[in-house]
């Protein structure tokens, strides 16, 4: 099937090649498995119980690169997306869906809802799954700041986090929840989660000795500071990176830049030596917490970039990484291959007879990295201006990736071969290309990652959307996301009869301010066009950032936060979740109770409290506009400033002054604008 390809043959290709004939005649001979050419599979239950991580260093290979390994008795296989779920997630959902009864219930018991007996309602509904509220949450992209802001809110929506759970607390909500979707930086923040036995941000922040876990004052240029279980110095965090991706290639696969940034990454936000290498994403699946419903659903979200193109627009494909499966609902790709064997010899959906399974390809902060894959031009600028001494070798190995993949490459995650290969050949339009090109989730402007929430499929009721995108100058949202989010939805072939609740434009937002406090959409049912069989979308609940008691427009380019501001970002996003504790609106904390409860309300034909009826006329939008552009958008203190540092660099200007140099330049214009956005 490679010889078919038109894409120059480069020596990694062919080794590849190559290795997958050789591990053919090793199986054929009936001298060893797969794995032979593999460092030995460690054994799942040869990781410490004790430790109880939510993902597992089982990387085949026992490190960074990816194996060959022996195909499992039933060989995994593409699957249609016609289906529905998955049947793992299919399974999985009743048992999360019964762990999310209790914190729900005792939720929306401190709401205290006047006249509304919650707990008969509850438990009247716990006898029919479907009756249930289904509760989203998504954090959005937007670098450090996205992770940062996001990680507010889930440390507000979490009941295991310090006075989560007294007056005006949503602490619990993180609990109830059955997704949790992340793209980008707000990846990085459910990647870190996950990584890290689905730690709360309290823990990660405080973080332990010896450990660069969210030690961002360590710009990812230079490397973790501390020693113990991390590296010493630039040179030889570099190197390391260097040695890790060069390991990928020695195995035959293909590495972008994006291996590096993933790799970076990993050092900040995966509690193991060297970022955890060997750590892969389809290892959540087989934690112990997770089988037991014990944590959300993490989802992370990237775009698929056509062949030969190089603008991602709203028609592009959505794809989602879970711990089962990598794939997309869009009706182009419309199919999933099992995460765990994404780099895997797939042909027209199924491995040939001599094709081999391969694992480790779906590595940890690979799939992070390919979430935020416009990172990969922050590297590229930075790795001399700001890191220093960095060794001329890992310089070389970095821009020689370029050289190989093409400059208008420098920001995808390439996956080889494409496990869509020859799949849905009349919609997929990669299905002719040996190699998938992913990119940065918020390249559609789509920097929400909604998508895989608002699928009927996953019968989602409410999502709480967290914004931290910078659209405006000064870096804060506007809801474009939101906006690409419904325009999709129009464009009824791509959109593949999933709904949105319509958003007003980006003015309406400011002046109106709805990018400055919570706002509802969707609330109305009945103003939905429904066909036979659909249900409404989820109601939206939009958590925009904006400045409760931190500046926490941060720019997207500033790699390197002290303790102080990042804990300054943490909390402003924690008073934004909480309405500073209630003190903003007294009610806050019911009206996210009645957000919750709404769809299910509906659904099951109950009378919408009175208490929630004046919540959805305070939060929700009503269809007013107002269009006029009043000019820059400066939001002031909605608390005050209780920042304890000056935030270096809130606040500045950033569309003009942005250097367009170098690399940047390579790509096309509508990018330079996208990379402020996100
Ligand atoms: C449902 O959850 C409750 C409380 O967590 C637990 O005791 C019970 O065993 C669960 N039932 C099922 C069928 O998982
Ligand atoms: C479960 O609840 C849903 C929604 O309220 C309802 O449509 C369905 O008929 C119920 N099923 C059973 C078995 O009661
Ligand atoms: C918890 O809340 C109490 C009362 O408001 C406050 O004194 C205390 O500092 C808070 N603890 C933390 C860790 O925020
Ligand atoms: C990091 O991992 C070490 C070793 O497993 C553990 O002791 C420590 O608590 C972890 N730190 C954090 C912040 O999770
Ligand atoms: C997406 O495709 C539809 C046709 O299905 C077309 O009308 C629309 O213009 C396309 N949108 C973009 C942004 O390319
Ligand atoms: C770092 O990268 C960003 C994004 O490409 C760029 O705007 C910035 O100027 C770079 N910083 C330096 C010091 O090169
Ligand atoms: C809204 O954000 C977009 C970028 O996402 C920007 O182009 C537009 O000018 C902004 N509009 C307003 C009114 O802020
Ligand atoms: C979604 O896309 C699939 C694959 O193209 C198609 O068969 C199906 O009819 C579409 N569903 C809707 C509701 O448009
Ligand atoms: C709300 O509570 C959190 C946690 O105790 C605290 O950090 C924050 O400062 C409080 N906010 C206000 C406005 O009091
Ligand atoms: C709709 O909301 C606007 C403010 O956002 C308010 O002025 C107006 O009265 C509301 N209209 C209705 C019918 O509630
Ligand atoms: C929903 O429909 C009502 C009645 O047509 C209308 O007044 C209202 O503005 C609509 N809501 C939105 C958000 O468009
Ligand atoms: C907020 O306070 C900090 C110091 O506590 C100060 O450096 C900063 O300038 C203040 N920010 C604003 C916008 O007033």
């Amino acid at each position: 099937m490679f010889a078919s390809s038109s894409s120059s043959s480069t020596t990694p290709r062919r080794r590849w090649f190559l290795e997958i004939l050789l591990a053919a005649a090793v199986l054929q001979s009936g001298s060893g498995s797969g794995a032979a050419l593999a460092e030995p599979v460690p054994p799942l239950d040869s990781v410490p119980s004790s430790l109880d991580p939510r993902a597992l260093p089982n990387s085949p290979s026992g490190s960074y690169a990816p194996a060959v390994v022996a195909c499992p008795a039933i060989k995994p296989a593409i699957r249609s997306a016609r289906g529905g779920l998955s049947p793992e997630e299919t399974a999985w959902l009743p048992i999360r869906r019964n762990a999310t009864i209790d914190p729900m219930l005792d939720l929306l018991k401190r709401a205290n809802i006047p006249a509304f007996d919650v707990e008969a309602y509850i438990n009247a509904a716990k006898k029919n799954v479907s009756a249930l509220p289904n509760i989203a949450l998504a954090v959005s992209g937007g670098g450090y700041r996205a992770l940062l802001n996001g990680a507010g809110f889930l440390a507000a929506a979490d009941s295991r986090v310090t006075n989560t759970t007294g007056t005006g607390g949503i602490g619990g909500l993180l609990q109830a929840s059955t997704y949790l979707a992340g793209l980008s930086g707000g990846g990085w923040l459910v990647g870190s989660i996950f990584a890290n036995n689905f730690s709360s941000v309290e823990t990660l922040r405080n973080g332990s000795p010896g450990s660069s876990v969210w030690k961002f004052s360590s710009s990812i240029f230079k490397g973790p500071a501390q020693s113990g279980i991390s590296i010493l110095n630039t040179a030889s965090y570099w190197d390391d990176v260097a040695d890790q991706a060069a390991s990928k290639v020695d195995a035959g696969f293909e590495t972008s830049i994006t291996d590096y940034w993933g790799r970076a990454l990993s050092y900040q936000l995966i509690n193991d030596t060297d970022g955890g290498p060997s750590y892969t994403f389809s290892s959540i699946a087989q934690s112990d917490q997770f089988k037991q419903g014990q944590t959300p659903f993490p989802i992370l979200v990237a775009d698929g970039r056509a062949p030969g193109t190089t603008i991602i627009s709203l028609n592009a494909t959505v794809y989602e990484f879970t711990p089962f499966e990598m794939g997309s609902f869009d009706p182009t790709t419309f199919g999933f291959v099992p995460t765990r064997y994404i780099a895997s010899n797939f042909s027209n959906g199924v491995i040939p007879k001599d094709g081999k399974c391969v694992e480790g390809f779906d590595q940890y902060g690979f799939v992070m990295g390919t979430s935020s894959s416009l990172f990969n031009q922050f590297l590229l600028q930075n790795i001399t201006s700001v890191a220093g001494d960095v060794p001329d070798f890992v310089v070389n190995a970095i821009t020689g990736v370029l050289t190989d993949l093409g400059n208008d490459k420098n920001d995808i995650a390439q996956y080889m071969p494409n496990p869509f290969f020859g799949w849905n050949p009349a919609t997929n339009g990669a299905a002719d290309s040996i190699e998938l090109d992913l990119v940065d989730g918020g390249e559609d402007l789509q920097n929400i990652p909604l998508t895989p929430l608002i699928q009927p499929v996953r019968s989602v009721d409410v999502i709480f959307a967290v914004d931290s995108s910078a659209d405006t100058t000064y870096f804060w949202p506007n809801a474009t996301a939101l906006r690409a989010s419904y325009e999709r939805s129009l464009f009824s072939k791509i959109a593949n009869g999933t709904l949105f609740p319509p958003v007003p434009d980006a003015d309406t937002f400011i002046n109106l301010g709805l990018n400055q406090r919570p706002t509802f959409f969707g609330c109305e049912v009945k103003n939905f066009t429904l066909q036979e069989g659909q249900v409404p979308p989820p109601l939206l609940v939009y958590i925009p950032n904006a400045p409760y008691t931190a500046m926490s427009n941060v720019s997207t380019f500033d790699p390197e936060y002290s303790d102080a501001q990042r804990n300054d970002i943490i909390r402003n996003g924690f008073n934004s979740a909480t309405q500073g504790n209630g003190t903003l609106d007294d009610t806050w904390m019911t009206c996210v109770a009645c957000a919750i409860l709404s769809r299910s309300l509906d659904r099951t034909g109950t009378a919408v409290p009175v208490a929630c009826a004046g919540c959805f006329t305070k939060y929700c939008w009503n269809g007013t506009l107002s269009t006029v552009n009043k000019g820059e958008y400066e939001p002031t203190f909605k608390i005050g400033n209780e920042t304890t540092v000056a935030a270096t660099s809130a606040g500045v200007r950033g569309m003009s002054s942005l250097p367009v140099s170098g690399l940047v330049v390579v790509v096309m214009g509508g990018l330079v604008g996208l990379f402020l956005l996100v």
